[in-house]
């Protein structure tokens, strides 16, 4: 996004603030279309569950995977319709369950048999069934991402998988496997390490006729048109359609959050910028030591950095945390008090896992459509903090 755009979102709105382009989302979406047009798209919404991004998405005619009661609803109010949803995740409640059911969903990937009676009892007959297995594979990614190692919580090992999945089409519902490797993936060759592992599962329980591989592609950068070529190849061994469920893919890149540098402190060994925003706002950095890219936007008479020696900040936010920090040792030639920073990649994982920690407001949210940008969300107040709270209780 353009300086001039960004400076203008910040001059209008106040930081911090989201912004996501909508027609970056669009881009990627035509993107994997384009590269695999057969594979049904579900977008994992807890990668950004903003109300006017998924409206957009629905209008493309993208699916949703979701985990949650809130997801679901989300998605639903979004305008996608049940038979473009898979209810996914490892804690599926009676809620969820007969929520789900009520609106048809089309696809439901079963983590473990515990959810299998529940949903037998109160989903329509429309809904199919895929049973999530654990590869147990080193997808060569941070150990919070790694979804599909052995020690992981998530999925069936596979002989568990195969007994779960003969009951469930023993009564006629199994769609087939599912499989999500982890997040930030970048080998293709990780297909042909899950398809190892599922051709058996295939070979066992016969009429199955989907492959959901899951989402995790990496920013920036995936290797879309190698990977989805071997995942192709598999479906097409295998006999099925494929499902995908990319999140980050789709949004990371398409956002940034924009922060005022508010203070300059230079005095010990590390020179720090105090930003406006810090892991209430953006929490990757802190959680898995994410490196956003970080530039300075223009100048807009901001107070120059006076120091000569070059050296790189530590961007960091404003709370009492060691973690409160947004970036390392940043290069940022220019950048003083009042300076705008744009957090780059942060349309992913942003604002779906912002917090109220330390009482900090969660920022705007901003969506740009054809170069114009439109308020999604506003900026809390502190009275929204204390909105649920109930006086009765003292
Ligand atoms: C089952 C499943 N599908 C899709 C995703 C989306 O992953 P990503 O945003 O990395 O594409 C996740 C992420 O945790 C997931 O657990």
């Amino acid at each position: 996004m353009d300086a001039d755009l960004l400076q203008l979102v910040a001059q209008r709105f106040g930081t911090p603030c989201y912004v996501y382009d909508l027609d970056a989302v669009a881009e990627r979406v035509a993107r994997v279309r384009a590269a695999h047009p057969a594979a049904a798209l579900l977008y994992a919404v807890k990668a950004n569950p903003n109300g006017a991004l998924l409206r957009s998405l629905a209008e493309l005619g993208v699916g949703a995977e979701v985990i949650t009661l809130g997801e679901l609803e989300r998605a639903v109010r979004a305008g996608i319709p049940g038979e473009r949803l898979l209810v996914g995740g490892p804690g599926q409640d009676e809620a969820l369950v007969r929520r789900a059911a009520k609106l048809r969903a089309g696809l439901v990937s079963l983590d473990s048999a515990g959810p299998w009676p529940l949903w037998r009892a109160h989903a329509p007959g429309a809904t199919r069934f895929l049973v999530r297995v654990n590869p147990g594979l080193d997808p060569a990614t941070h150990a919070h991402l790694a979804t599909g190692a052995a020690t992981s919580k998530f999925g069936l090992a596979p002989a568990a998988a195969l007994e779960l999945a003969s009951r469930v089409a023993a009564d006629g519902r199994l769609a087939g496997f599912h499989v999500h490797a982890g997040s930030m993936l970048r080998d293709p060759e990780l297909v042909d390490a899950v398809g190892e592992v599922l051709a058996p599962l295939y070979a066992a329980v016969p009429g199955c006729t989907l492959l959901d591989l899951g989402g995790g592609f990496a920013v920036p950068d995936f290797p879309l048109e190698a990977y989805l070529e071997r995942a192709a190849g598999l479906a097409e061994r295998l006999r099925v359609e494929l499902v995908l469920e990319p999140g980050r893919f789709l949004t990371a890149d398409a956002g940034v959050l924009l922060t005022r540098v508010l203070y300059v402190k230079r005095d010990g060994p590390t020179a720090h910028l105090i930003a406006d925003a810090g892991m209430a706002d953006l929490l990757r950095p802190a959680l898995y030591g994410a490196e956003h890219p970080i530039r300075v936007v223009g100048d807009a008479g901001a107070a120059r950095s006076e120091d000569p020696s070059g050296r790189s900040f530590d961007v960091d936010g404003p709370l009492c945390e060691n973690a409160d920090r947004l970036g390392r040792a940043r290069l940022l030639p220019g950048a003083g008090p009042g300076s705008l920073l744009a957090v780059e990649r942060a349309g992913a994982y942003g604002f779906a896992m912002a917090s109220n920690y330390a009482s900090s407001l969660r920022p705007a949210e901003v969506v740009v459509r054809a170069g114009e940008p439109l308020l999604a969300r506003r900026r809390e107040r502190p009275e929204d903090l204390w909105r649920l709270e109930l006086d009765a209780a003292g």
